[in-house]
């Protein structure tokens, strides 16, 4: 059975002390639940990804980068490779996320290469996908989104896309307010999990994690997450928050 996952994406917040308080308080949550179904993946900024890493081994969550660079050594200033973010126990790596995409023009062809460099260090790619607003408007999200697909992600083995953990947000959603309904982002979902399947067949697409991102919180996520293609989300705004990413974590 695929996995329910809620994974937390800090963006470039929070100081050094502020990160670690945040840390220790989810994982006390956590550890306080009886039942744990759900996998908890915590995605800080690099800096702190050791101090996660080092509470993550007495808790239940894994630990996962924001970015990496699609090389694994050698001379990129200011970069930070997979092979690094391995050996420090990181599991995950948020891959292809908008603000990348858009501030850093990230696109398809290197995304797939960041994507290869995670795999070959172990490292998981939570792969981010979704339309900007007027190409919703245009009729034209699901064509991008299997764009991004096809580009960046359709080139893995079987093997390799068994790691891949898919996020679909579409940009319009994020750190707006403003979610995607339950009934849209289903439809999306669905469509990606179809798109797997006549990829790579039914058994690899039913077990694939479809996560929901864009202005998903404690309020809204039990609905979106209630719908049968939707496996959890990647939470913003809402995870600098324990109460309200506890929550999230617990509405399935
Ligand atoms: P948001 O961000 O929850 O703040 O909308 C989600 C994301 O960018 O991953």
């Amino acid at each position: 059975m695929r996995k329910k996952i809620v994974a937390g994406n800090w963006k470039m917040n929070k100081s050094f002390p502020d990160a670690e308080e945040l840390i220790a308080e989810i994982a006390d949550k956590l550890e306080s639940m009886d039942t744990f179904h759900q996998d908890v993946i915590l995605c800080p900024p690099y800096v702190y990804l050791e101090m996660a890493t080092d509470i993550a081994e007495d808790s239940v969550f894994s630990v996962g980068a924001q970015n990496m660079n699609e090389n694994d050594t050698g001379a990129y200033t200011g970069e930070i490779s997979g092979s690094m973010l391995a050996s420090m126990d990181v599991e995950y790596c948020i891959i292809g996320h908008s603000e990348r995409r858009k501030n850093y023009g990230e696109d398809h062809t290197l995304l797939a290469k960041k994507v290869n460099a995670a795999l070959r260090n172990n490292i998981r790619p939570i792969f981010c996908c979704g339309e900007v607003l007027a190409e919703r408007e245009a009729g034209r999200h699901f064509e991008v989104v299997r764009n991004q697909l096809d580009e960046s992600l359709f080139h893995l083995t079987d093997e390799q896309f068994e790691q891949v953990v898919i996020a679909y947000e579409p940009v319009w959603a994020i750190g707006t307010g403003i979610n995607a309904t339950p009934m849209l982002a289903q439809e999306m979902h669905a469509y990606i999990r179809k798109l797997i399947t006549l990829k790579y067949g039914e058994t690899l697409a039913s077990e694939t994690s479809i996560l929901y991102g864009g202005s998903c919180n404690a309020s809204n996520a039990r609905e979106l997450f209630s719908q049968p293609d939707v496996d959890g989300g990647l939470i913003g705004g809402a995870s600098l928050k324990a109460d309200e990413f506890v929550k999230i974590v617990t509405s399935f």
